[in-house]
């Protein structure tokens, strides 16, 4: 059995001050023993968040990290500094960095790689447009996103990798993909999986389901076989986070 994997992505949202008290009003209301537990946080909010969750069995994850140990970039983060800040998690290739910041697969694939070099999980974000979905080249793109993170990663390696797939058009709209429809994407991704290191790592590896998911619609999206957690964006900034949660005990 895959243990469940919930994960808040708080983007751009909260001071370190505000961030702190979320995290004590979260911890608060939180169990995180039957399924783990990420809060992803600014980078400037690692340190203050660290702090209030040591302990509680909520692990800390950033958003984004270079694929370079350290040097003249300018307003970047390094692997090694998560790694002291005691970081866990980090998610890579959001829609919003791909769209925004012109991250390309390339990019994604070299950050997944130091990431797990230095022994912090990735949470690799894939998923569709709303043009794609309606012009049926769904899953063919996410397998080509997948794949091209993927590349040159052994199944060892493969196996500790969470992906997170998040249909754009579902992300902040209030519009969640139906959960067959998640479920259908999720089952194509493990597949893809299966092809490139074989049905073993393939049962292994966590797929999340991001885009809008509430404390209302967890449970029914938790019971597909293929999703083994959320990656939560709007929610996770609320005390609703918890119910999510819950709902994947
Ligand atoms: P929402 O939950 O706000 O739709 O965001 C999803 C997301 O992008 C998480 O990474």
């Amino acid at each position: 059995m895959r243990k469940k994997i919930i994960a808040g992505n708080w983007k751009m949202n909260k001071t370190p001050s505000e961030a702190a008290e979320l995290a004590k009003l979260l911890k608060s209301k939180i169990n995180a023993e039957r399924a783990d537990v990420v809060f992803c946080v600014p980078a400037i909010d690692i340190m203050p968040v660290g702090e209030i969750i040591k302990g509680s069995g909520i692990a800390l994850g950033a958003q984004n990290m270079h694929f370079e140990e350290s040097g003249a970039y300018t307003g970047e983060t390094s692997v090694k500094m998560l790694k002291d800040a005691q970081v866990e998690y980090v998610i890579l290739g959001h829609s919003e960095r791909r769209e925004y910041f012109g991250e390309t697969s390339d990019d994604v694939n070299k950050k997944i790689k130091k990431a797990l070099e230095h022994g912090i999980i990735p949470i690799m974000c894939c998923g569709e447009t709303l043009a794609q979905r309606e012009t049926g080249v769904t899953m063919e793109h996410v397998r080509i996103q997948v794949k091209a993170g993927f590349k040159g990663l052994v199944a060892e390696d493969a196996q500790k990798v969470v992906i997170a797939y998040e249909p754009i058009w579902a992300i902040g709209t209030g519009k969640t993909a139906t959960s067959a429809q998640a479920q259908e994407v999720c089952a194509g991704i493990r597949k893809t999986i299966e092809e490139l290191y074989g049905a073993e790592t393939a049962q292994k590896i966590r797929i999340q389901y991001g885009g809008s998911v509430n404390g209302k619609n967890a449970a029914e999206l938790f019971a597909m076989a293929d999703i083994d957690g959320a990656l939560v964006g709007g929610a996770s900034l609320k005390e609703e986070f918890a119910d999510i949660v819950s709902a994947a005990e």
